[in-house]
């Protein structure tokens, strides 16, 4: 087939220039030099307008003569009028208000009535959008966490930080809602590629409600928050803050252990208060678990923990995931991943591997949960969708993470080569480490490494994302259409956000 020329559509002659000026036409007010934007306008109506305000002694010129002074217009905003002009080679027009006026045709009708230009009232001015000190992209912070780059470093540091301690404080109370609004607003602030300097920047952002922004503006102005402060000073705060750090406690049983009187690890001591299994390993190992893991830990960890898994099963991976995935050099825990290629291989795994780490004397705590995922029924899916309780075969244990055995360098904390300081002033060659080993089927691998990878805000904002946005249900195990009934399947993460239409984030930007 030929390719025949398209013609050019012909569209009405849009005249840079207005009619010719009749010499009739004296000029009375010669330092008052009007433009008519055709746009919206029309240019018959232009050019009426145009003949008018010549008979009237008003001199009209076109946009690209550099004696304009009012540039008039009908319908159009501010910045419209500046792109207009800008296309029809205006290129003095100068957002910050050097250049012409730029005026509704209110001012031009109220002048044509008055027979000579009225006085330019601020309601006759079009708004534009001050560009110089806002560059691209500051105005566009999408509403979802998964829809933005969040890297582990930061501009915004002293307010996410006192914003992070308010939703802690709304956590302790158990105010998930206002919680997850001050993480939120914290969220979109480390987004940022620019520091906010003033409260003015917040409104083009989302998820900045009243409270946080009343927050932000006292960092802005004092250096601190004075409720953020006194929140921190607060005993309940710290105590809340003391008991929700041991292993196995949450908010409820910090919390039932404050009202009873309890303050301090001694008082729990002391009281003979009953603990879990878990909370009682979590009170032992209190000061190593402290102590933040390191990225050499983590990877001696790892290898540990492949040399234990490739005894068994030859062939099956393990991979580092949560905030070391995410580019992080230290952490409170280590988070592995294992799996085989060949799905149903790795069922049983677990339970051999925790045994041989724990005949080597590795494993100082643990308890594990068999997979409970193929029981789920469909509406359990649903359900489970917005939780991050996950039903793989899984082990929490405390490692002993031995520095003698294989170069592993020391984590923060230590005080002399290959070896820590215990609380009562003895040195060791071990330390305490949480870890976290998940065994997930190959099939489910891809939602496994997205689920675990986190950073929780992101994984939950995630979830809602699908939910919300794309009426799917999202987990560790599955991506599931709601509407269609159907489970659909991803190798990869990147298949992941591609079935959600999202772009890829990857796991160094999701540090939100
Ligand atoms: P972590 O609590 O270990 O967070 O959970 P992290 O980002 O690695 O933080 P640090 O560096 O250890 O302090 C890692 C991810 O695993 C998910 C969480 O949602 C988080 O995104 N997770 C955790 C689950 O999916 N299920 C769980 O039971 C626990
Ligand atoms: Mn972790």
């Amino acid at each position: 087939m030929s390719q025949v020329p398209v013609k050019k559509r012909s569209r009405c002659p849009q005249h840079a220039t207005p009619p010719p000026v009749h010499l009739e036409d004296p000029v009375r007010f010669p330092d008052t030099v009007l433009c008519l934007v055709e746009k919206r306008m029309g240019a018959s109506r232009r050019a009426f307008l145009t003949s008018l305000a010549r008979r009237r002694g008003f001199c009209v010129e076109g946009a690209d003569s550099k004696r304009v002074t009012h540039v008039v217009s009908e319908g159009n905003s501010g910045d419209e009028v500046m792109e207009w002009m800008k296309r029809k080679g205006s290129c003095w027009m100068d957002a910050l208000g050097s250049g012409p006026a730029l005026l509704d045709l209110s001012w031009f009708t109220e002048s044509m009535s008055a027979g000579q230009p009225v006085e330019i009232e601020p309601r006759h001015r079009l708004g534009v959008t001050i560009r110089k000190e806002e560059p691209e992209g500051r105005r566009q912070v999408a509403a979802y966490i998964c829809q933005r780059r969040t890297p582990l470093a930061h501009c915004n540091q002293a307010l996410t930080v006192a914003l992070e301690t308010m939703a802690e404080e709304a956590r302790f109370c158990s105010s998930e809602g206002r919680s997850l609004a001050f993480s939120r607003a914290a969220s979109v602030l480390k987004s940022l590629p620019w520091a906010v300097r003033r409260v003015q920047e917040l409104s083009a952002l989302p998820c900045i409600g009243e409270h946080s922004k009343k927050i932000i503006q006292e960092v802005l102005e004092d250096g601190t928050s004075a409720e953020v402060e006194s929140i921190k000073q607060s005993e309940r705060y710290q105590t809340m803050e003391l008991f929700t750090q041991i292993f196995g406690v949450g908010v409820k049983t910090a919390s039932r252990w404050y009202r009873e009187g309890l303050r301090t690890l001694a008082d729990l001591k002391a009281q003979h208060t009953k603990l879990s299994r878990e909370q009682q390993a979590g009170l032992q190992h209190f000061e190593d678990l402290q102590i933040p893991v390191v990225r050499s830990e983590a990877e001696a960890i790892g290898q540990v923990v492949q040399k234990a898994v490739e005894q068994f099963l030859p062939g099956a991976s393990v991979t580092l995931t949560g905030g070391f995935r995410r580019g992080k050099q230290s952490g409170h825990d280590v988070d592995l991943l294992i799996t085989h290629p060949e799905e149903g291989q790795e069922v049983g795994l677990l339970r051999k591997v925790i045994s041989w780490l724990d005949s080597q004397g590795l494993l100082l705590y643990h308890s594990s949960q068999r997979n409970t995922f193929y029981a789920l029924e469909e509406q359990e899916m649903l359900d489970s969708s917005t939780s991050t309780m996950d039903r793989f075969e899984r082990s929490f244990s405390i490692f002993r993470l031995d520095y003698l055995s294989g170069g592993i360098q020391r984590g923060a904390g230590s005080q002399e080569p290959g070896s820590i300081m215990s609380g009562f002033g003895a040195t060791r060659s071990w330390k305490a480490v949480r870890l976290d080993l998940v065994v997930t089927p190959y099939s489910q691998f891809s939602f496994a490494l997205l689920g675990w990878t986190g950073s929780k805000n992101f994984e939950r904002d995630l979830r809602r994302f699908c939910k919300q946005e794309k009426k799917m249900a999202l987990n560790s195990h599955a991506l599931y259409h709601m509407e269609q009934k159907i489970f659909l399947a991803a190798a990869s993460e990147e298949e992941i956000f591609q079935h959600l239409g999202l772009e890829y984030i990857p796991p160094e930007e999701r540090n939100a």
